[in-house]
């Protein structure tokens, strides 16, 4: 028997004998609210905003609302299991934090204690290579927690390689190769207030720590730190990347290789060619391309393209356990999740990341209870009924 993420909820009920409430509404779409009243309009605006108009964001959240769970009954359901393989990890429920940059501008603990939060829960943390924190000080945090390292892919190879070989003596165990943004995307909320925190080096702790990325610099960081930041800007991505490059990476990490930012099923057996392990459906939370096709629109396509050769996740509108649910059933071995952590990191640090990861699986426990299955692995597109747009 696995653990029961569903009594969370009685924990928070027999607490209330004693009158205490939870500090977070544990309808976690009410964060981004919250966020927006208590936090600066800078940091709010770079983590809840979008590129362009929106769009894709709306298309996300619209993608997972218009599918609606179809329960089933009297299935046993007593004893339940979330636990799942995936990338040869044994994960205790099909989640993990996603990889966002820069989280120091939500909480001064920033990624040590998103990554704290995810250890203390099982969660696999993702690193993100725009981090507030060097990768080293973020794998000591997490003991020996299961982390992934998510590449920016720099232009210089030398710092590429120098990345992969800080993040496998560090412990991270899979590698996830975000492809979407060789370059930033037209983000207006950003744009009208003309915030952008990695030019005033925040976000840039991976790059100013490496010996390769150094090696680049004519004076040290802390004597040109303008200079850094200018190094950083022209290297941090490289938009003439293409296909034959992957075998770069697969020479350099002997590891599990995921791609991110994956939408068209083509892109998901080029990536199956070139021997990648998994891609992660997504659209960057519609950060990226604002007239985008919704990620959860673009998952059962992926999975038909690939999903017996590649393990495929998820990530780009999951609120609630509900949408982690509708993730499966469309195809997804699991889920990310990025702005509802980053939310919980802004509003009340590791506490507040550990009540989104507690919510988000109680939620899920219950709603695969409530529709019939007893973990993660029995749940199929048939679980599911798609309304009509
Ligand atoms: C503030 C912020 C920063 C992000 N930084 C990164 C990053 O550094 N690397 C990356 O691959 N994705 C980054 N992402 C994208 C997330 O990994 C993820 O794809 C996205 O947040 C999922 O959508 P959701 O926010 O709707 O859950 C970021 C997202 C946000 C909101």
């Amino acid at each position: 028997m696995g653990k029961h993420w569903a009594d969370f909820q009685y924990e928070i009920y027999l607490n209330g004998m004693t009158g205490a409430v939870p500090r977070l509404p544990t309808d976690l779409t009410r964060l981004e609210q919250l966020t927006e009243q208590r936090l600066g309009p800078g940091p709010v605006g770079y983590v809840a905003g979008s590129a362009g108009d929106g769009s894709t964001a709306r298309a996300n959240r619209a993608a997972l609302q218009r599918r609606r769970i179809v329960p089933r009954m009297l299935r046993d359901v007593h004893e339940r299991d979330l636990s799942v393989e995936v990338l040869g990890r044994s994960l205790p429920a099909p989640m993990a934090l996603a990889p966002v940059g820069v989280l120091s501008i939500m909480h001064p603990d920033a990624e040590i204690a998103a990554a704290r939060a995810a250890a203390a829960q099982g969660v696999p943390f993702t690193l993100s290579s725009a981090s507030s924190t060097p990768m080293e000080q973020v794998a000591e945090a997490m003991g020996d927690a299961e982390r992934w390292f998510q590449l920016y892919w720099a232009k210089d190879p030398e710092v590429a390689r120098s990345f992969l070989g800080r993040a496998k003596a560090s412990g991270f165990s899979v590698l996830v190769v975000t492809l979407d943004t060789p370059m930033l995307a037209w983000r207006p909320r950003d744009l009208d207030q003309a915030y952008l925190p990695f030019l005033h080096g925040v976000g840039t702790a991976n790059y100013f720590t490496d010996p390769a990325f150094r090696a680049g610099l004519a004076k040290p960081v802390h004597e040109d730190p303008n200079a850094a930041v200018m190094h950083f800007v022209g290297m941090f991505s490289d938009p003439a990347k293409t296909w034959p490059d992957l075998a770069f990476l697969r020479e350099h990490w002997d590891g599990p290789i995921v791609l991110k930012g994956i939408l068209h099923p083509d892109d998901a057996r080029a990536a199956a060619d070139a021997g990648m392990d998994g891609v992660v459906v997504s659209n960057h939370g519609g950060r990226q391309v604002a007239g985008s096709i919704g990620a959860a629109d673009a998952l059962p396509r992926v999975v038909e393209a690939v999903g017996d050769r590649l393990t495929v996740l998820f990530d780009s509108g999951i609120r609630t356990g509900d949408d982690i649910f509708k993730a499966l059933a469309l195809g997804a071995k699991a889920a990310l999740v990025g702005r509802p952590y980053a939310y919980g990191l802004g509003l009340d640090g590791q506490a507040g990341v550990e009540h989104v990861i507690r919510c988000l699986l109680a939620e899920l426990d219950l709603t695969l209870a409530l529709s019939g299955h007893a973990g993660p692995t029995t749940v199929g597109p048939t679980d599911l009924i798609e309304e009509s747009a």
